[in-house]
């Protein structure tokens, strides 16, 4: 259907974006998905007329912009390792250190054929498709405690083409069957705020599910957790990876030591603040070539 006749004052596709109030690259992004039109075409038609039908619905999301919704949510995805995610309300926008999880995790199987790999807290399935798209040998578990999560995870599954993940809800390894095989991985990014961090007042976080962020007093209660019970699901020699809050380090080390796990160390990410922080399950010390794979 052709847009009717611009009347008198229709403000001119340029102007809607310096009008807004928005830095120049959200104004953008709002507009292209508002319109349904290309960059190129709005570079190129800048001083025309915008569509009376899009004038409405470009101002209402950059007044949801200006509020502090996050940018995925209006858009519904998120770019994460070159791959596109939808996102909603129900999940975790995926943050670009979250990468450097994945990288961690691809270097370390590396040398390891068919590995078997678990993502705890799986939100839109980031980590998990992710993984599972860049090793398509893997064997993937991925788990979250919200079934609308899942949801939405399994939806990007499909769409990203990775098929083959199995999906499981509920409370950490709770989620898993008692006689499920060893991991030779296991990653997480889970929730890591203390209950009152300032940064939850943030208008960007107060959109993000509550369970994707915060995590008892400390913010180390699932961090914690998770390291207690991974020995029992890993293989001997597997790997635990986490992600943290950049001054969590210290306190992510410890639970790894104190969880018998050895060769701990922590990566940063491109701003240089600790933020991933792994270890291995020991080798059987009785008897070391029980342990299977390459490590
Ligand atoms: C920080 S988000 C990470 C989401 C996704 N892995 C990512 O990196 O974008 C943490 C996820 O853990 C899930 N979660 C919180 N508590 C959980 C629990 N007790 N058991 C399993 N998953 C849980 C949340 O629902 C959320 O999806």
């Amino acid at each position: 259907m052709s847009e009717p006749a611009p009347s008198p004052g229709t403000p001119s596709w340029d102007a809607l974006l310096t009008q807004c109030g928005l830095p120049r690259l959200d104004a953008r992004a709002l507009l292209e998905h508002a319109s349904g039109k290309r960059r190129e075409w709005l570079l190129a038609h800048g001083d025309d007329p915008a569509a009376a039908s899009v004038i409405d619905a470009f101002n209402a999301l950059a007044e949801r912009r200006r509020a502090g919704e996050p940018l995925a949510y209006l858009l519904r995805f998120r770019e994460f390792h070159g791959l596109r995610f939808v996102v909603s309300r129900d999940v975790l926008v995926p943050r670009p250190e979250t990468e450097g999880l994945v990288d961690a995790a691809l270097e370390h199987l590396a040398d390891t054929v068919r590995p078997r790999l678990l993502d705890l807290g799986t939100g839109s399935g980031a980590v998990a498709i992710t993984l599972a798209v860049l090793r398509p040998d893997a064997q993937v578990v991925a788990t979250d405690a919200s079934s609308h999560a899942l949801t939405v995870a399994q939806d990007n599954a499909r769409a990203l083409g990775a098929t083959g993940i199995t999906w499981r809800l509920g409370d950490w390894f709770a989620a898993l069957a008692p006689d499920e095989p060893p991991f030779d991985l296991v990653v997480s990014n889970p929730p890591y705020l203390a209950c009152d961090d300032p940064h939850l007042s943030d208008p960007a976080l107060r959109h993000e599910p509550q369970m994707a962020l915060v995590s008892g007093a400390h913010g180390m209660e699932a961090i914690g957790t998770i390291a207690n019970h991974a020995p029992a699901r890993l293989r001997a020699g597997g790997w635990l990876m986490l992600e943290h809050g950049a001054t969590q380090g210290a306190a992510a080390r410890d639970c790894l030591q104190r969880a018998g796990f050895t060769a701990i160390e922590t990566r940063t990410d491109l701003q240089g603040l600790e933020r991933v922080t792994l270890g291995r399950r020991p080798l059987a010390p009785d008897n070391p070539s029980r342990s299977q794979g390459v490590v």
